[in-house]
């Protein structure tokens, strides 16, 4: 099954805080408990809370009573709002937002066609979603060599994505091909998105996967036992790629152990009109550190810092991989450097 769809009004996905124990589907009804699920990370990774973000308008327009086509559009601006406060770093969800809004301002028609504007703009993202990740698999396969150990962090797999995944698809197109890789899984304190998702994910397809702590990095490169990293990203800026915390840290390791250091992301995730210092780094709870699940770990009264992404600049990044092809920095810089004549 894909991780998200559509069915009849209702947006049916998987509770990701269950698993691998549970697999427990979500039948969301409307807009409201689809952000909260954003909120509360059940559906997460980038590309999938785009397409999420989508689908939450889809279901304010599909069960809308509105009259008339003003009464629609102020109706989705209020769920736009919503969906916007959720979680503020992956850029993908302001990019879906303000897609399906820029679709319905333009559509002629009554209001039941303007919802069926809007449901099908939806549909089509997620459609474009699957596609999009197989390309980045297909271009991304063609920088892994047969034998490679490849370390990724996070969960950047079908599971933060409507299928395939980003850097998971460019494993799993090189698994496909016969190149006979293995895979070593961080596990992503605090969230554990590798050691819950990636693992379980690799594993299901029967992927060689090794899971390590996120300690543990420095150690794996310096005994030769890391030969490449690919990552996902949240947000691609003119100097950095923001992704999960802890990025950073593996791609300056990267470069002192001359590792490669791959990012796998749709054009979707770039925004190159905006630098990392002009991006909004999510603060989770304190309690996502200082508690093991319900029991707390940490002395009453300590406080933890808990940011869920960091920032590693453009000179770490080797490639980057997106629908298009394959980006070397130099030409990365130039699409970066066309962005802002064409804002200027
Ligand atoms: O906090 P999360 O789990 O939503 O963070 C996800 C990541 O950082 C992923 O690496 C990123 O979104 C890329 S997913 C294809």
């Amino acid at each position: 099954m894909r991780t998200i769809e559509w069915k009849d009004g209702t947006v049916v996905t998987i509770d990701q805080t269950k698993l691998p124990g549970t697999t427990k589907f979500l039948s969301i009804k409307n807009c409201e408990e689809l952000s909260l699920a954003i909120k509360k990370m059940k559906l997460r990774g980038a590309p999938l809370i785009g397409v999420a973000a989508a689908y939450g308008l889809a279901l304010t327009a599909y069960h809308s009573k509105a009259k008339e086509r003003e009464e629609l559009l102020r109706e989705l601006e209020n769920s736009a709002n919503t969906l916007r406060r959720t979680r503020p770093t992956a850029v993908n969800l302001f990019w879906a937002v303000n897609r399906v809004l820029k679709k319905a301002e333009g559509a002629t028609g009554d209001v039941k066609a303007l919802i069926g504007v809007v449901v099908k703009e939806a549909q089509k993202m997620a459609e474009e979603d699957v596609e999009i990740n197989r390309k980045i698999g297909e271009h991304g396969s063609k920088l892994i060599d047969y034998g490679d150990v490849v370390l990724t962090h996070c969960n950047a797999g079908s599971l933060a994505t409507v299928d395939y995944g980003t850097a998971l698809g460019v494993i799993r197109t090189a698994w496909k091909q016969g190149k006979q890789i293995k895979v070593i899984a961080t596990e992503t304190r605090p969230r554990l998105q590798g050691a819950r998702l990636t693992a379980f994910e690799l594993k299901r397809d029967g992927i060689p996967v090794t899971l390590i702590t996120d300690s543990t990095i420095g150690y794996a490169m310096s005994n030769g036992l890391v030969n490449k990293v690919i990552v996902g990203a949240d947000r691609i800026v003119r100097d950095a790629v923001i992704n999960k915390i802890g990025t950073y840290t593996i791609s300056v390791l990267a470069h002192e152990h001359d590792i490669p250091f791959y990012v796998a992301a749709p054009i979707s995730t770039f925004d190159l009109a905006h630098t990392s210092k002009e991006t909004t780094i999510e603060e989770r709870s304190p309690k996502e550190i200082t508690n093991f699940g319900s029991q707390r770990i940490a002395a009453n009264g300590v406080d933890a810092l808990n940011p869920a992404f960091d920032v590693t600049p453009i000179k770490y990044v080797s490639a980057i991989i997106c629908e298009t092809g394959i980006l070397s920095i130099t030409d990365f810089e130039k699409l970066t450097h066309g962005a802002m004549r064409h804002k200027s």
